[in-house]
């Protein structure tokens, strides 16, 4: 991490920049002198969160709108892809549309960059890629066999582009985020996925009367407190890997795929006593039966983000995590 890196007006696409993730890259691009350009077709994100540059409407899936949304922008150099279907359980009942939205959506765009000056993409993927392994911290060459079809979507993804660096030397930064959380310090943007299918959000939800019962699934797992352990990274770190990656470029960077993780693990119960802790709030749970495909523990090795972007989390202690999700979520209830 550089403070005194600068994008000095630079012009950043980001596709997905009305979603959680995408609306802090967005402000974190302004924050470092750049001007994000959100493309979006607002299916989970929300217009009130496009606070940092023009927002033009565009559907991932239709190949010709994409291109001529680009017409405007042709000049740009960088692309950050976040548009995505996310939700885990969706993917399993719904794979066409899945594959679809995430692959379809993300090879038009690869297409669409071809027909400009863009040679530089990052692209949001997953720790989901990795599937089933005891082999904690995750390191990046770990073998990749995804469990569900969103981890496939997003693997499917990741060869395509590296076939595309192959034959066209597009560059790229592959980011595989770990389980994004916490909100914008300021209060100004915020997780709001409906539903919302994320642990600290249903719990801080669940905490200030939404009426949904917060079940904990699995209390048996061989963990000091039976409940899974997974890596949870603060959206603002996740944010400051996307400068850090423009900056490698800037400095030669052609490819690289690094996980996005704090390299700690925490359980489930620790977010539930962490949120009773800083809300003040009794936050009773439900044991629920274990989810097919959850291991047991999943956190990252963080040494390549480091040593390749120079990334290092700054945000992401549980506290702050949970206060700057607290912050946002009380601010949308008043
Ligand atoms: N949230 C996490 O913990 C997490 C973890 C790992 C990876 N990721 C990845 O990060 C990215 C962003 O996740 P998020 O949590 O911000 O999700 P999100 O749903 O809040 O954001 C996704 C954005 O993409 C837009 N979008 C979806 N399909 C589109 C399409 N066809 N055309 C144009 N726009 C489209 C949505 O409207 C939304 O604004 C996703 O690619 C996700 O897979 C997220």
């Amino acid at each position: 991490m550089s403070a005194n890196f600068t994008l000095n007006g630079r012009d950043i696409i980001v596709v997905g920049g009305a979603g959680y993730i995408g609306s802090h890259v967005c402000k974190m691009i302004a924050s470092t002198g750049g001007n994000p350009i959100t493309f979006d077709n607002l299916s989970s994100g929300h217009a009130h969160a496009v606070k940092w540059g023009p927002f033009i409407k565009v559907d991932v899936r239709d190949r010709s709108a994409l291109d001529i949304a680009f017409t405007d922008w042709e000049h740009v150099q960088t692309v950050v892809h976040l548009a995505s279907s996310i939700e885990v359980g969706i993917g399993e009942k719904q794979p066409a549309e899945f594959y679809e939205n995430n692959v379809t959506g993300a090879l038009n765009l690869l297409n669409a960059m071809r027909k400009t000056k863009a040679d530089q993409l990052i692209f949001s993927s997953t720790c989901a890629i990795y599937g089933e392994t005891e082999n904690m911290p995750l390191v990046e060459s770990e073998p990749k066999n995804p469990f569900s079809t969103y981890g496939k979507t997003k693997l499917a993804i990741e060869h395509m582009i590296q076939s595309f660096q192959n034959a066209y030397g597009l560059n790229y930064v592959t980011l595989r985020y770990f389980n994004a959380s916490g909100a914008d310090a300021e209060g100004e943007i915020g997780e709001e996925h409906d539903p919302e299918t994320h642990l600290i959000p249903i719990a801080i939800q669940s905490a200030m009367g939404s009426g949904r019962k917060m079940k904990i699934f699995g209390t048996d797992y061989d963990t000091p407190d039976g409940t899974c352990i997974r890596d949870y990274i603060h959206v603002t770190d996740i944010a400051r890997a996307h400068i850090d990656a423009i900056r490698a470029f800037d400095q030669g960077l052609k490819t690289a795929e690094v996980n996005i993780g704090t390299g700690q693990g925490v359980s489930n119960l620790e977010i539930l006593e962490t949120i009773k802790r800083v809300t003040k709030l009794p936050l009773p749970y439900e044991p629920a039966p274990r989810r097919a495909g959850d291991l047991t523990r999943l956190y990252a090795d963080a040494r390549e983000a480091k040593s390749i972007l120079r990334f290092e989390p700054c945000h992401s202690d549980l506290e702050n995590i949970i206060r700057t999700a607290w912050q946002f979520h009380r601010s949308k209830k008043i």
